[in-house]
């Protein structure tokens, strides 16, 4: 198992396959990382609201947090947005996966950091839940770029995109992703042999759409059970090709 603490650089150099999987605080392994390395990145980000920032709070005093969504949900905005900003290559695109609420506290720390705006992708998921205030049946997708524009590969992908939910019951991550959409996102703003990393990989969907779509995968996950996951799903995507 790939359980591994950086201390100092690290060179993802993958020995014999497509992929390098950290179990560990995505900013510390991301730190570690050479600067300018990744050619896009995609990532559902975790959220949760804080009352006192840590990236504000010169003191250190841990910040109080409510509505986490899972144990190690403990990373800000601002701790992790500048390292995917200096590990990304120039003229390439980022990929941040949001709730509406998050949206726009989001875009503004993507922007102060020296992302762009380049898009608002809406997922529609097919499935809705009950709600006082109509049924929520989309997540959005903040699509920023590092540098100057550039076309993502198919120009006649629409800003909405409908891929139906993986269904309850049958997750292994209680926000899994479909493996299909993460594809849409890697095949248009990348190409076979570049470089898709995920900084909060859950259960491994972006890996399994970087490899099944021929690019190289590094991932990272804080949580023991969904990297274990992640790992057998990648490794058993990767030994059976
Ligand atoms: C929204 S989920 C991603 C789910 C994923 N898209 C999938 O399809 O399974 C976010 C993940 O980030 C992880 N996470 C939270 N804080 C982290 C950190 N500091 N470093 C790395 N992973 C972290 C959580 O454990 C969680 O699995």
């Amino acid at each position: 198992m790939d359980f591994l603490v950086p201390n100092g650089f690290i060179k993802p150099d993958f020995k014999g396959v497509n992929f390098e999987l950290f179990r560990n605080d995505c900013v510390q392994v991301l730190k570690a990382l050479p600067n300018n390395s990744i050619d896009l990145i995609v990532s559902d980000v975790p959220y949760h609201i804080v009352i006192g920032s840590r990236c504000s709070n010169k003191q250190g005093y841990p910040a109080k947090k409510q509505g986490k969504l899972f144990e190690n949900d403990s990373v800000e905005f601002c701790e992790y947005l500048p390292l995917l900003y200096d590990k990304l290559k120039d003229n390439s695109h980022c990929y941040l996966m949001i709730n509406e609420k998050n949206l726009a506290k989001l875009q503004t720390e993507a922007e102060k950091v020296g992302f762009k705006f380049q898009q608002l992708i809406i997922w529609n998921k097919g499935n809705a839940l009950p709600n006082h205030y109509y049924m929520r049946c989309y997540e959005c997708i903040l699509m920023l770029r590092k540098g100057n524009a550039k076309d993502i590969n198919d120009m006649t992908s629409r800003n909405i995109l409908d891929v139906p939910n993986i269904k309850a019951g049958t997750k292994v991550h209680p926000t899994e992703k479909p493996v299909e959409l993460m594809k849409i996102l890697i095949e248009n703003s990348s190409n076979k042999g570049d470089i898709v990393c995920d900084p909060f990989m859950g259960s491994g969907s972006t890996g399994v759409a970087a490899l099944e779509t021929g690019r190289k995968f590094v991932g990272i996950e804080i949580d023991e059970n969904f990297y274990k996951v992640a790992y057998d799903r990648i490794h058993k995507l990767a030994t059976s090709t």
